[in-house]
C-alpha cells in the first residue's frame, strides 16, 4: 500500500487566490515503496522542507525512482526542481503537456531525466503496476490520474479533493462541493468522461491531491460527482439569492421563503449576496433545482453582486433549472430584463412565469405575486 506524505496548510488566507479556506488545505502526496519507489506528487512552496522531511522518512534509506507529475498547478509541482536536485537518480514521470508547461514555469523540462506517459500507458514497480488514465480539463488540460493495479488504488490528481487541511472536523460533501463548483464546475464534460474511464475499473480506494483519503461507501462519493458534473439536482429545496439596498428587496424574500416554507417545501435556503461567501452561493445554486433571484435596478443595469454571481454561474455551464425573478426598481425597473438576458445562453433553463416587480417598497400586489411564484415553485 502507500504512505502518505502530504502537508496541512492552515497559514493559507486564500486558495488559488480567492477561496477562503477557513479549515486551511492539504496538499497530498503519496509514496510507494516497491522494488522501485514512486512518488505521487508534490506540494505548495511553502511546505518545501516538511515534504522532503516526510519522504525521507518514508522513505527509510531508500531512494525514489520516479516522481510521477499527475498535475502542473503549483500546490502539487512547487518542488519538483527541489525533488529532482535532491534525488539526482530519479526520473520524473508526467504527460507531454505537463512538460511543456515545466519549462514555461522553470525553464527546465529534465530532457534527460523524463518518462512520458499517455493513456492507458504503464509503469511497473515490481508488484505495482501502475496505469496512467488521461483527464483533460480535470482540472487543468495536462493532467493525470494513475491507476494502481494491484491495490486497486485510484490515484486522482484535483478530482474528488476538497477544501479544509486533514485535521479538519467537517462535513466531506460541504467542503468538497464548494470546491468542485469553484474550481472544477466549468468542465462537467470532462469530468464525466474521467467517471466513465473509472467505472472500466475496479476501485477500492481514490487518493485525491486535496482532502482524506476515500476508502470507505465509494459509491456515495462516485454518486455525487456524477450528479454535479451532469449538472444534476442534488438536493430537493428552493435557493434563492438577493441583493437589498435599503431592506425592502429582503423583505420579499423573507416573505416568499416564509410563503415557501407555509407551502411545504422541504429546504428554503436564501443567501445575501453581498453578505456571502460567494462560492458557498454557487455551489447552492448547482446543488438545489430551483433558483429565485432577487435584485435592484442599478445603474440602469443590476446590482454589482448579483452580476458577478449570474457571471460565475454561467462561465460554469448553468442549465437543467427552474429559475424566477424577484425585481426591484424606484423609477425605470429593468433587473430582470438583465438577469434573463445573462442567462439567454444557459441551456434547460424552466422561467417561472409568476415573476415579481418591486417599485420601492412591497405593496398588497407585490403580495399576490409573490404567492403565485410560491405556489408555482411548490406545485
Ligand atoms: Fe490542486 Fe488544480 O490544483
Amino acid at each position: 500500500m502507500f504512505k502518505y506524505i502530504g502537508v496541512n496548510d492552515r497559514k493559507i488566507d486564500l486558495f488559488e487566490g480567492q477561496y477562503i479556506v477557513p479549515e486551511g488545505m492539504a496538499y497530498n502526496s503519496y509514496v510507494i515503496l516497491d522494488e522501485k519507489v514512486a512518488v505521487f506528487d508534490t506540494v505548495d512552496k511553502n511546505f518545501t522542507e516538511e515534504w522532503l522531511g516526510n519522504l525521507a522518512s518514508a522513505l527509510d534509506g531508500r531512494k525514489p525512482d520516479y516522481l510521477i507529475i499527475q498535475h502542473m498547478e503549483p500546490d502539487h509541482s512547487a518542488n519538483i526542481c527541489q525533488f529532482m536536485n535532491a534525488y539526482p537518480e530519479a526520473t520524473l514521470v508526467s504527460s507531454a503537456k505537463s512538460f511543456t508547461m515545466m519549462k514555461n514555469f522553470f525553464g527546465e523540462d529534465f530532457a534527460d531525466r523524463r518518462m512520458i506517459v499517455g493513456e492507458n500507458d504503464t509503469l511497473s514497480l515490481g508488484e505495482h503496476e501502475l496505469m496512467f488514465i488521461t483527464a483533460p480539463m480535470v482540472h487543468w488540460p495536462e493532467v493525470i490520474v494513475t491507476y494502481d493495479k494491484k491495490d486497486k488504488v485510484l490515484y486522482s490528481a484535483d478530482a474528488f479533493g476538497k477544501f479544509g487541511a486533514l485535521d479538519a472536523q467537517e462535513d466531506w460533501a460541504c467542503e468538497a462541493r464548494r470546491y468542485y463548483f469553484g474550481i472544477v464546475g466549468k468542465y462537467g464534460a470532462q469530468v464525466q468522461a474521467l467517471l466513465k474511464k473509472a467505472a472500466a475499473l475496479d476501485i477500492r480506494t481514490i487518493c485525491p491531491l486535496h482532502g482524506p483519503v476515500l476508502s470507505e461507501n465509494l459509491g456515495y462519493y462516485l454518486d455525487l460527482y456524477n450528479t454535479w458534473s451532469s449538472y444534476g439536482v442534488e438536493s430537493d429545496g428552493i435557493m434563492i439569492a438577493y441583493t437589498s439596498v435599503y431592506g425592502n428587496t429582503k423583505k420579499a424574500v423573507e416573505l416568499l421563503a416564509e410563503k415557501l416554507t407555509e407551502k411545504g417545501c422541504p429546504k428554503v435556503v436564501t443567501n445575501d449576496l453581498a453578505r456571502s461567501d460567494m462560492a458557498e452561493v454557487v455551489e447552492d445554486a448547482f446543488r438545489y433545482g430551483k433558483i429565485v433571484f432577487a435584485t435592484t435596478t442599478y445603474n440602469s443595469d443590476i446590482f454589482p453582486f448579483m452580476k458577478e454571481f449570474i457571471n460565475h454561474l454561467t462561465e460554469r455551464g448553468f442549465k437543467n433549472k427552474t429559475v424566477a425573478f424577484i425585481e426591484n426598481g424606484s423609477w425605470a425597473p429593468v433587473a430582470a430584463t438583465v438577469m434573463k438576458k445573462m442567462l439567454d445562453g444557459s441551456k434547460n433553463l424552466t422561467i417561472a412565469e409568476n415573476n415579481v416587480k418591486i417599485l420601492s417598497a412591497l405593496n398588497d400586489e407585490n403580495r399576490i405575486q409573490i404567492e403565485a411564484l410560491a405556489d408555482e415553485l411548490t406545485k
